[in-house]
């Protein structure tokens, strides 16, 4: 069997994480630029039907079966192998790279899975269509974050800006203008999983406070697709600022979180918020075209963490 490659990429949402989860719609869009990609090759003269895995960023050099277990690496193999009826092992090696940092907001779990099934799959000669991808993918997620919306996996497979709903078939969404964000790393990796077992909580305990919260980023996120759609960036900066205080109110901010949004506020971006599932990872900040180098110097020079720009293009 021939080497073979796969490549799956990040993500940032743009509006509506957590309460995606509670069944309310979410905006995500595709993060092309920042990637976990695989090779997939035979290993000829390594341990026969036993699956090795190298990934460096990961300081990974192991056999599957010693992976954690709730590994998305670990479980998108499962997965695969069990999809397309494969009992033994194929004797191969995975190498991963990735400039996609890990554990940050930006889908990292959703991209080795989906990484993987289909670099597998294809090295096992049964390449699997987007829709089985997906679905695997999700599984995955399942394993790994205990109760996820699905938002992440299928962004991330199709590659396409997201309107998603809990539930309900996926639609691809348009944007009329280009649009630019700059994203920065508080450093801070937080799990997912907790965060969304502890907004979980928060609502049982006061779901008078929590519901209506909830419910508004529901209301933003339509808000902010029809804004995308007529490529009204004022109006999307509003749902945007507006969805980071209800997410504040929701207790998933964080002090460094609230000075990257704060730095970039107070240099010209039109608005900002975390992304993804807080207390920690990414800022994402909604910039205008001919503002967002300064907004991104500025932000560089105060220390914040592998901050770059992203354009989302118009259709
Ligand atoms: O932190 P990430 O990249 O896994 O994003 C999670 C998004 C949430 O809405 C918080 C959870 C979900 O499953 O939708």
């Amino acid at each position: 069997m021939p080497a073979l490659t796969s490549s799956a990429c990040g993500k940032f949402i743009l509006c509506g994480e957590h309460a995606v989860v509670h069944g309310q719609p979410a905006i995500a869009l595709p993060l092309s630029s920042r990637r976990i990609n695989l090779r997939v090759e035979p290993s000829i003269l390594g341990p026969s039907g036993k699956i090795l895995l190298s990934f460096p960023a990961l300081g990974l050099d192991t056999e599957i079966d010693d992976l954690p277990e709730n590994h998305p690496i670990f479980h998108a193999v499962f997965e695969t192998l069990q999809v397309l009826g494969i009992a033994q092992k194929p004797s191969c090696k995975l190498h991963f790279n990735a400039n996609l940092p890990i554990g940050s907001g930006l889908g990292s779990s959703a991209a080795m899975a989906v990484a993987t099934i289909r670099g597998l799959s294809a090295f096992l000669g049964h390449p699997l269509d987007d829709l089985t991808v997906n679905q695997l993918a999700y599984e995955c997620e399942k394993q790994v974050h205990a109760n996820p919306s699905g938002i992440d996996n299928t962004v991330i497979t199709y590659e396409k800006a997201l309107w998603f709903q809990r539930g309900k078939e996926p639609e691809f969404i348009q944007t009329e203008i280009d649009l630019h964000f700059i994203l920065a790393d508080t450093g801070i990796q937080k799990s997912t999983r907790e965060n969304v077992a502890r907004l979980a909580q928060f609502r049982e305990k006061n779901p008078d406070f929590v519901n209506p919260r909830i419910e508004e980023i529901g209301d933003l996120a339509k808000e902010a697709r029809k804004a995308l759609l007529y490529g009204d960036e004022s109006v999307l900066a509003k749902c945007v600022n507006r969805n980071q205080e209800l997410l504040r109110d929701l207790e998933l901010s964080c002090p460094e979180l609230e000075q990257l949004i704060s730095i970039v506020l107070d240099s010209g971006a039109l608005a900002a918020k975390l992304t993804g599932g807080g207390k920690g990872g990414h800022m994402l900040a909604l910039v205008e075209a001919d503002q967002s180098k300064i907004v991104l110097e500025k932000i560089n020079q105060k220390g914040a963490l592998n901050a770059f720009l992203t354009i989302v293009k118009g259709d």
